[in-house]
């Protein structure tokens, strides 16, 4: 290897490329419908292992509907969602979890009741219940389960320099920690892609930087991120490849400069 290159950046990662690693998820025409109106109207995307896909696009693009697709959430009327080359298209969410692909989610007030501790066991046996909680803990056969999943919850916890919240309780984090925890649960169970909805909303400003880092660190370590963010500047900070959706298609693809010097794009944020 060249020992240095003006052209690669801190991490040794080129400006403004993709690297040259692996496809992990494809999509192939995805279309996602709410009774007869297409919200995502045939979307082809690929994102290889170890690079930030930024989704942006105006309200109503169909960004959200487009992540739950790949997500499992909802359901694709056609086209297909391929992760290592396997066709997952009509996979539950569950199976696609336990091939690799997590989805953050916004913790609810179910969650604000468990401490960071609990919600990151919760998460690691692969259950969204507060109540599901109870079968980690209870003895017996579940004692393997749960000395495993606690060795996870540790293992992320001082990743994540945050064994000092472990014991609060969701509802006691601030806006950021909790967008935080919400990113440790999905990497409980180490996915291969990592599916994010505008993780930066309720973060305060000092903490988006924070955030930002976090997830450049799981870049480094070869995860695929894709990420819908409004916040340009995030965008253009930690995407390698940028999509942009208009009314549920894509219209341009590139580097953060290469679409915001789109025609198209600019006529669609402009509406
Ligand atoms: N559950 C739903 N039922 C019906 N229409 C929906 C539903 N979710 C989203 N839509 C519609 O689908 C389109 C795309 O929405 P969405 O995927 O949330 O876009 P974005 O995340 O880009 O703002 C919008 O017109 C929205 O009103
Ligand atoms: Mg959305």
């Amino acid at each position: 290897m060249t020992a240095i290159d003006p052209a690669l950046d801190g991490t040794g990662r080129r400006e403004g490329r993709r690297p040259a690693t692996q496809v992990v998820l494809e999509t192939e025409d995805v279309v996602v419908a709410y009774g007869g109106v297409q919200a995502v109207a045939g979307v082809s995307i690929d994102v290889r292992a170890g690079e930030v896909v930024g989704l942006i696009g105006p309200n109503g693009a169909g960004k959200s509907s487009f992540l739950a697709a790949l997500g499992g959430q909802q359901r694709v009327a056609s086209g297909h969602v391929r992760l290592d080359g396997h066709d997952v298209t009509r996979l539950p969410v569950h199976r696609r979890a336990a091939l690799g692909i997590a989805r953050t989610f916004q913790m609810t007030s179910e969650f604000g009741g468990m401490t960071v501790f609990e919600n990151l066991m919760a998460a690691g046996v692969g259950v969204e219940g507060a109540s599901l909680v109870n079968v980690v803990f209870r003895r017996g056969q579940q004692r393997e389960l749960d000395r495993r999943v606690r060795g996870r919850v540790w293992e992320v916890l001082e990743r994540f320099e945050t064994t000092p919240i472990a014991d609060l309780y969701g509802r006691e984090l601030s806006g950021g920690q909790r967008r935080l925890v919400e990113i440790m649960r999905a990497l409980m169970r180490s996915p291969k892609v990592l599916l994010l909805d505008e993780p930066m909303v309720g973060v305060a400003p000092h903490l988006v930087r924070r955030l930002v880092s976090d997830l450049k660190s799981l870049r480094d370590d070869g995860i695929a991120l894709v990420i819908v963010e409004h916040a340009l500047e995030v965008v253009q900070e930690l995407c390698d490849h940028v999509n942009v959706m208009g009314l549920g298609r894509l219209i341009a693809s590139g580097t953060y400069d290469e679409v915001v010097q789109d025609a198209a794009v600019q006529a669609a944020y402009l509406g």
